[in-house]
């Protein structure tokens, strides 16, 4: 199960994203990974919608109706949602706003608990016998 490389590139980007929390006094090498990282996650359900066999996996053998499919999409898109407040607070940081610091931090551990939930419910989604 944890075996699939996809798994393996996601933990990889959540440990450069663990460096890059801890890394934030140095303001560019914080922005410059974690936007990177922000848009590998925006682009990565591309790669799986043209890589793997959805239609079969989804629509042929019924998984669309699981509750591991559905809680890895609901996780998915939460943390699309915390992505896009998380950059709002950032331009509130580069212009000084007030609260925009504090909203930044408390938003950052939310977005580490749920990607890290997010690997976790797509690692159980990978297929015993996957060589993909
Ligand atoms: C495109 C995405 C992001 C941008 C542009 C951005 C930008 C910034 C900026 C400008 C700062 C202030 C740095 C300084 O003190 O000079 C900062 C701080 C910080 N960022 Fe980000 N950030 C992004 C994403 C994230 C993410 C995804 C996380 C967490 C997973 C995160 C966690 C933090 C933390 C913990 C701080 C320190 C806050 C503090 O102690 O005051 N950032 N970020």
């Amino acid at each position: 199960m944890f075996t699939a490389e996809t798994v393996i590139f996601v933990a990889v980007t959540y440990v450069l994203m663990i460096v890059a929390f801890f890394m934030s006094r140095y303001r560019t090498f914080h922005i410059a990974l974690m936007s990177s990282l922000v848009v590998v996650d925006f682009l990565f359900p591309i790669y799986l919608y043209l890589n793997k066999e959805w239609w079969r996996r989804l629509v042929e053998q019924g998984e669309l109706l699981s509750f591991m499919v559905w809680m890895h999409l609901l996780l998915v898109i939460t943390l699309y949602v915390l992505y896009v407040v998380q950059i709002s607070a950032a331009r509130g940081i580069l212009r000084d706003r007030d609260g925009a610091r504090g909203e930044h931090k408390t938003q950052a551990k939310g977005i580490l608990i749920i990607k890290g939930l997010v690997l976790l419910s797509g690692a159980f989604l990978v297929e015993p016998d996957s060589s993909v």
